[in-house]
């Protein structure tokens, strides 16, 4: 009788459930895995040619090698802004309860993120960077998705829907080997959310006055006050809301995955291993607690003291009744353009 009559008794892998199931599925999402170029294709040629004919040296290292780190250290670069901002229009409101003693803070500040160097470093080309990169990495998987499963070419609306209707009757829906883009994850959703919300504020509150002024130098945290007083209905308190809201669990929990702290996508459905799910679970509940906390600190300051500070008198209410005036008006004159545009398109193709 043999000593370990596994040897000469093999079992079929099917058979060894427990074992496997000691194996953690991770997304091919996860930080640090996501990072990585697929392997060439038998028939594809290896990335280094493709990278040294573009004169980045001849290693195996790929677009997506810099994409993600262009978007990952964009991130990091906007995050002292942001650390910035939220001390100046949040946490100093909500110290002195007033606007004129915590005015200066954003004045004294703004010298080092609003000077003709620093603005486009600091503010302006960390976000365009990130956003285009992030688009970039997003178009650079499906394309590679499309040559591993359709061969390269286009796949038509029909494989696309046969695969999608197959795989979700299919016991497992992540398991579905043709889909085209790469997962949509709460981060990814957010920042397509937040990117329109953050460019109406920066709008708002920094090119329109430089176009109707020419200058920032009467803006400050009575601009934003005055414009909560003056403006009709609930806009700027639902805009500010989502602002704050979306803005910020998207920078938390991203910061947290760079930083390989976030629990992988979709880990409450694929952990199996009790330790991992322990650790995970932790992992989220510490990112929404973070996330409420400096949600919760943002809303306090801003729209708990700044927002209700009231409207401006005298001269400075005039230059800023004039700035907003402005703003309506354009959007005025662009809404009706619009709608003239889409009634022309309308009767010409009722006339063809
Ligand atoms: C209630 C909350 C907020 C208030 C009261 C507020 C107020 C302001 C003010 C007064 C400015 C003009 C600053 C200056 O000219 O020095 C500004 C600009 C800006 N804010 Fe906010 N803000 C808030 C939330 C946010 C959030 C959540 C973000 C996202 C990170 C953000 C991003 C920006 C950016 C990118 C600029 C342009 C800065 C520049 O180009 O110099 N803000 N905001």
């Amino acid at each position: 009788m043999p000593r370990d009559h596994h040897i000469l008794n093999p079992m079929a892998s099917q058979e060894t459930l427990i074992s496997l199931l000691h194996l953690d599925p991770t997304p091919m999402d996860n930080a640090s895995i996501y990072e990585k170029e697929l392997p060439p294709l038998p028939n594809e040629k290896p990335t280094s040619s493709s990278t040294a004919s573009l004169g980045l040296s001849g290693s195996r290292r790929g677009p997506i090698y810099y994409l993600t780190r262009i978007q990952r250290y964009s991130a990091y670069t906007f995050g002292f802004f942001t650390g910035l901002h939220l001390t100046n229009t949040a946490i100093i409101p909500l110290i002195y309860r007033s606007l004129p003693y915590s005015e200066p803070f954003l004045l004294l500040t703004r010298e080092l993120y609003q000077t003709t160097f620093t603005e486009p470093l600091l503010v302006g080309l960390p976000i365009l960077a990130h956003i285009t990169s992030g688009i970039a990495l997003r178009l650079i998987r499906r394309r590679q998705n499309i040559t591993r499963y359709y061969g390269g070419a286009t796949p038509g609306m029909w494989a696309l829907h046969h695969s999608s209707t197959s795989s979700s009757s299919s016991s497992s829906r992540s398991n579905s080997h043709t889909r085209v883009w790469p997962a949509f994850t709460n981060v990814a959703l957010s920042g397509y959310v937040f990117a329109p919300l953050l460019a109406s504020h920066v709008f708002v509150n920094r090119v329109l006055p430089l176009i109707v002024e020419g200058d920032s130098s009467n803006v400050g945290l009575q601009y934003v006050a005055h414009g909560f007083a003056t403006t009709l209905d609930q806009l700027p308190w639902a805009a500010y809301s989502l602002l704050i809201a979306v803005g910020v669990g998207h920078m938390v929990w991203g910061a947290a995955k760079f930083m390989d702290f976030a629990p992988p996508p979709g880990w409450a459905r694929n952990t199996v291993d009790r330790a991992a799910r322990k650790r995970q679970r932790r992992a989220a509940w510490l990112l929404r607690a973070a996330i409420a906390l400096v949600a919760g600190t943002w809303a306090a300051g801003g729209l708990g003291v700044v927002a209700r500070a009231g409207r401006a008198d005298g001269w400075l209410g005039g230059v800023y009744d004039g700035m907003y005036g402005w703003m309506w008006q354009a959007w005025g004159e662009v809404w009706e353009n619009a709608v003239g545009l889409v009634n022309q398109v309308k009767s010409y193709c009722y006339a063809a």
